[in-house]
């Protein structure tokens, strides 16, 4: 969602403001805009589109000034045009904003009943409108914000900047992350730790309710009640702040090319020689008599991966729920119950919203996250981090099998603590997964084979992905991950549905994905395969050496993998996927790390 940044500097900030808004691209891309004080003059210039298009009017029409705020947008209210995007302004008000004000209605009517006259369809532009008002009464600007901050409901991280003012910027954040950084004779403010890091490594994320009254100075921060508060600074590593391509020729490629690093990073993190460690006091599983799992999108199929895993071998009954349907179901939660989030973020807001539901009514909140000092993460009374590293393509490939390879953990030590592994069978699947990372740099070399797939099949309109058991939800997620880069539209069943219904969409226009390592399920697979190519379907079969052998002759084309365990195979398999999905992009010429209308970190319902 919408990223945004403040810089009080030393120097010219328009170069950095679009340096920060370069690396918090990912959260939005519809428009991009600054504003700046320079000589107590407060201005902007908004472009729509991709950042360079800022970029690119900035050189004819520079923005001098010192002190500075930006955003880049993923619109919500209103379509992504120059006059929806940020900074929005009203007489001498600039704010960027990102969330949603919910009550925007009341206030704009409010607003307009006052006399005033909108510019854009934003909810934005209230803010401005409010805080504007406030300062034709007499307040002055750091009170005006205040009591502006006080009318809003809804969920928003909000930056201010006001004309006459080039050392004063007023933050706040409330259902959506903001972080301060801290420089010398310089102040930052962010989405995230990643845009500031060519500024500083020094870093106070705000918490929920905070606001803050900034200067090149002072920082001054208070809670919700408006009690002055102290919040650490942090050091955050750099490396792990860092955004850059490594070569690749999109973030997606690179992030996909890392998996067998950063599997073995978590590997490490969390196996010792004696078994897994989770934190120093150690995760109790004996007497949770059952998981309520919840995430949206790609981090859901995790979660719907993890329920076979849980269910089969630690014997420990799961519930997957998306969540924003969780959260306004209300669902009973039993005495016994541990809830479980998953979120590569952990800022999206229905997760968030359905962790909130839980916290009173579940024995225990675990989550397993990527960013560590999110509000999932925050929120939570156990945070497992995944070690996957910054993921910045929009959609999730090395997020997803780090969820994943953090997930099986937790089952297996689960299974162990509840008597359903032995000590034998424990050290075997560890052993196991210490073996996953290399067997994925293996399966890298396929890349080529999967790219001559994704070209036979870049002309289709519509595709079939098809699973059973443990490959059900990988195919769902090889369907998501399709459709959202290539846009090519893409379903996914469970292979024996396809009867059911589905089957009727089959010819020889729509090709069909079937991932089937030769598992317990390949034989059941095969016959639902054969069914397809009986109606002129042309397979596309994702299998190990000894699948491909057993499959027959009319399969059209074949991906083997090396061959893994049962349990393992999830995670193995989600590579092809992601690689079919970016050659097939890459083939259709689409936009491989910002696919149109989508954002990274969804912190609105
Ligand atoms: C798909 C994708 C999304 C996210 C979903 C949840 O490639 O990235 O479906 O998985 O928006 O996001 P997080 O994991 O940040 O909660």
């Amino acid at each position: 969602m919408c990223g945004i940044v403040g810089i009080l500097g030393k120097h010219e900030v328009a170069p950095s403001l679009v340096e920060a808004l370069r690396r918090l691209e990912y959260r939005g891309y519809d428009s991009a805009g600054i504003a700046t004080v320079n000589a107590g003059h407060l201005d902007r210039r908004r472009a729509v589109g991709k950042l360079v298009n800022l970029s690119d009017l900035l050189v004819h029409d520079p923005l001098p000034g010192k002190s500075g705020i930006g955003h880049t947008r993923w619109a919500t209210h209103g379509a992504p045009t120059e006059i929806n995007a940020h900074p929005h302004k009203a007489g001498p008000v600039a704010v960027v904003h990102n969330g949603i004000i919910e009550n925007f209605r009341e206030l704009r009517a409010e607003l307009v009943e006052a006399g005033h006259s909108f510019a854009s369809e934003t909810d934005t532009e209230v803010i401005a409108w409010l805080c504007q008002d406030y300062i034709a009464q007499g307040l002055n600007h750091v009170e005006a914000a205040k009591k502006t901050l006080s009318r809003l409901e809804g969920a928003f991280a909000l930056v201010f900047l006001f004309d006459g003012e080039d050392d004063l910027m007023v933050a706040a954040r409330k259902g959506s992350p903001l972080a301060v950084g801290h420089g010398d004779d310089e102040v930052y403010v962010g989405s995230d730790a990643i845009a500031l890091a060519p500024f500083t490594d020094r870093i106070t994320y705000l918490e929920e309710g905070d606001s803050a009254v900034l200067t090149r100075q002072t920082i001054e921060i208070r809670d919700e009640r408006g009690a002055l508060v102290n919040r650490p600074v942090k050091t955050v590593q750099i490396d792990a702040a860092r955004v850059d391509k490594a070569g690749h020729k999109h973030f997606m490629a690179k992030e996909i090319a890392e998996q067998p690093t950063v599997l073995a990073n978590a590997l490490s993190a969390y196996l010792t020689d004696g078994g897994i460690h989770f934190t120093d006091e150690g995760l109790d599983f004996t007497k949770t008599e059952r998981l309520v799992m919840v995430a949206c999108g790609t981090a859901f199929y995790a979660c719907l991966t993890a329920k076979y895993w849980f269910e089969r071998i630690a014997g420990l009954p799961v519930e997957v729920d998306i969540a924003s349907e969780f959260r306004y179901r209300e669902p009973p939660i039993m005495p016994g119950t541990t809830a479980l989030f998953v979120s590569q973020s952990g800022e999206t807001a229905d997760t968030l919203a359905a962790l909130r539901f839980c916290k009173d009514r579940a024995d225990r909140i675990l989550s397993v996250v990527n960013v560590a000092e999110s509000s999932i993460a925050r929120e939570s009374d156990v945070a497992l981090p995944i070690h996957a590293g910054a993921e910045i393509g929009v959609a999730s490939t090395k997020a997803f099998t780090c969820q994943l390879n953090v997930l099986l953990l937790l089952a297996i030590e689960a299974a162990h603590q509840r008597g359903r592994l032995s000590d034998a069978d424990k050290a075997r699947m560890l052993d196991d997964l210490r073996g996953l990372p290399g067997i994925f740099n293996i399966a890298l070399d396929r890349n080529e084979i999967v790219r001559t797939v994704a070209v036979a099949i870049s002309e289709a309109r519509d595709i079939l992905f098809l699973g059973r058991g443990l490959m059900y939800p990988l195919a769902l997620e090889g369907a998501l991950k399709l459709k959202e880069i290539s846009y090519i539209h893409a379903e996914a069943y469970a292979s024996g549905e396809l009867k059911h219904g589905p089957i009727a969409l089959i010819d020889n226009t729509v090709p069909v994905i079937v991932m089937a390592p030769s598992d317990s399920l390949f034989d059941k697979t095969v016959s639902n395969m054969q069914e397809v190519m009986a109606r002129g379907g042309r397979v596309v079969l994702i299998t190990d050496a000894a699948g491909a052998a057993r499959a027959g002759h009319d399969v059209w084309k074949t991906i083997i993998l090396p061959e893994v365990s049962e349990v393992l195979a999830p995670i193995l398999y989600a590579l092809p996927a992601q690689l079919l999905a970016y050659h097939t992009a890459i083939a259709k010429g689409t936009d491989v790390d910002q696919p149109r209308n989508l954002a990274k970190s969804v912190t609105v319902e």
